[in-house]
């Protein structure tokens, strides 16, 4: 699906190549069919920075962005058989048209064109370390460029990586608009959820309400396999079992978000499936709730992106302390990162086109500051597993509550606040 104008990816390309050192090129391919089993496969997702750049949602296509801002896409050739089986191809024309490239190559002459095509440049981009077949491609093809003329300078091979992140790093309208409608499909998918759950229900059953609830919406993929965690199924960070049964008294942690347009949402919630929160889980449930609260508010253009994880730290160590879960002085616990022991991953990540977006934290050892149109997750957790050295009536609790943050010109704006984060409100949502 594209909702994006074509124009916009030529845009964004011309764009580009004025980031690039002159007489220099930028290769990047695309994502491969991949098979499930057997002759079988899984649904074809476009790599997202070729996608960022090209628009173009087939398989088996190279792209090369000249300095001077000429683009060219090899791709398959229209193939009126293959049509019949697998739909659908754009073809060298078709291709070259509707995603105004200058020029088309069929990709079956890859290795014998583009070796001509980079001689004598002195840059070759490309993502390095992100593929190792195309990486090795990459360098027979300036191995064969090199020995094309015996006294020219040899091209140099230089990881673009931090230049495209950044660029994606930035969204914009069009990005947001999208991304607005994808966490709009997934905060609906979390609230109708929250609302139909009940005693009885098993995790298989709730994953199949969300995945309901993202098709309804218009969002035909979820943004990464959903975690529907019941009870201590909740500390395991990557739970992707979602087959068992949710006991009385147990929370169900959801983390579930979807694709629309390519963009992602990215939400998890934490409700207890009889509708009422235990005294416990509701005192660890509002410590991950400050902790959120705080997070969310160092976003701020001009701060470091890593502020909200050293508020993050120090809130849930606090919380840990007073309810006698970590001992010792404040500085301590965050200084020996005592907290985690029940606090095992990071705030948050950058949003967009991947969940995790392809986009750095840092440059040359130094942090990336928040600027306005950039989003990222705020996803604290406090997750207390069997083996922790704590009182019974403690273990088995997992929380994480996520929300997906715009940074503004003004501070911030939760892009998934539909979805209640505070425990009263679900309850009562869970009621209606
Ligand atoms: N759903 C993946 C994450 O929250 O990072
Ligand atoms: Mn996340
Ligand atoms: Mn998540």
């Amino acid at each position: 699906m594209t909702d994006i104008n074509i124009n916009f990816f030529k845009n964004r390309r011309l764009n580009l190549a004025k980031d690039m050192e002159d007489n220099s090129v930028l290769l990047l391919n695309s994502s491969s069919t991949i098979l499930r089993n057997n002759d079988t496969t899984f649904p074809f997702r476009q790599d997202s920075n070729f996608y960022y750049l090209t628009g173009f949602e087939e398989p088996d296509s190279i792209m090369l962005l000249m300095s001077s801002g000429e683009s060219i896409l090899f791709c398959r050739e229209k193939n009126p058989d293959l049509e019949k089986w697998d739909g659908f191809m754009f073809g060298l024309e078709g291709a070259k048209q509707e995603f105004h490239f200058d020029k088309t190559f069929d990709i079956k002459l890859a290795d014998e064109l583009i070796p001509t095509l980079i001689q004598g440049l002195s840059n070759l981009y490309s993502l390095i370390g992100k593929d190792t077949l195309f990486d090795n491609k990459l360098i027979s093809w300036m191995s064969k460029a090199n020995s094309m003329e015996r006294h020219q300078e040899n091209i140099n091979l230089k990881d673009f990586s931090n230049t495209l992140g950044m660029k994606r790093l930035i969204k914009s309208n069009e990005e947001i608009e999208l991304m607005r409608k994808s966490c709009e499909i997934a905060s609906n998918a979390h609230i109708n959820v929250m609302k139909n759950a009940k005693l009885g229900m098993t995790e298989f059953d709730l994953e199949s309400m969300y995945l309901n609830e993202f098709k309804k919406g218009g969002s035909r993929f979820p943004s990464y396999n959903p975690i529907v965690a019941g009870g201590k199924n909740a500390c395991v960070l990557h739970y992707i079992d979602n087959n068992k049964t949710i006991n009385d008294g147990d929370m169900v942690l959801v983390d579930a978000g979807c694709e629309y347009g390519l963009y992602a949402s990215d939400i998890t919630r934490t409700f207890p499936i009889n509708g009422k929160y235990s005294s416990e889980q509701r005192e660890i449930y509002n410590i991950v709730l400050e902790a959120h609260n705080k997070a969310c508010q160092a976003i701020k253009v001009g701060a470091s992106c890593l502020e909200p994880q050293i508020e993050s730290e120090t809130v849930l160590s606090q919380g840990l302390k007073d309810i006698g879960l970590l001992h010792g002085s404040l500085d301590e616990i965050l200084e020996k990162k005592l907290f985690r022991e029940f606090y095992y991953h990071k705030i948050g990540h950058w949003l967009g086109l991947d969940v995790h977006d392809d986009c750095p934290y840092s440059i040359n050892g130094e942090d990336i500051k928040f600027q306005e149109n950039m989003v990222m997750t705020i996803e604290p957790g406090i997750y207390i597993n069997d083996s922790a050295d704590v009182d019974e009536r403690w273990k088995g609790i997992g929380i994480r509550l996520e929300n997906d943050i715009l940074a503004t010109k003004l501070g911030y704006e939760n892009l998934t606040q539909t979805v209640p984060s505070e425990p009263d409100a679900i309850e009562a949502l869970m009621k209606s």
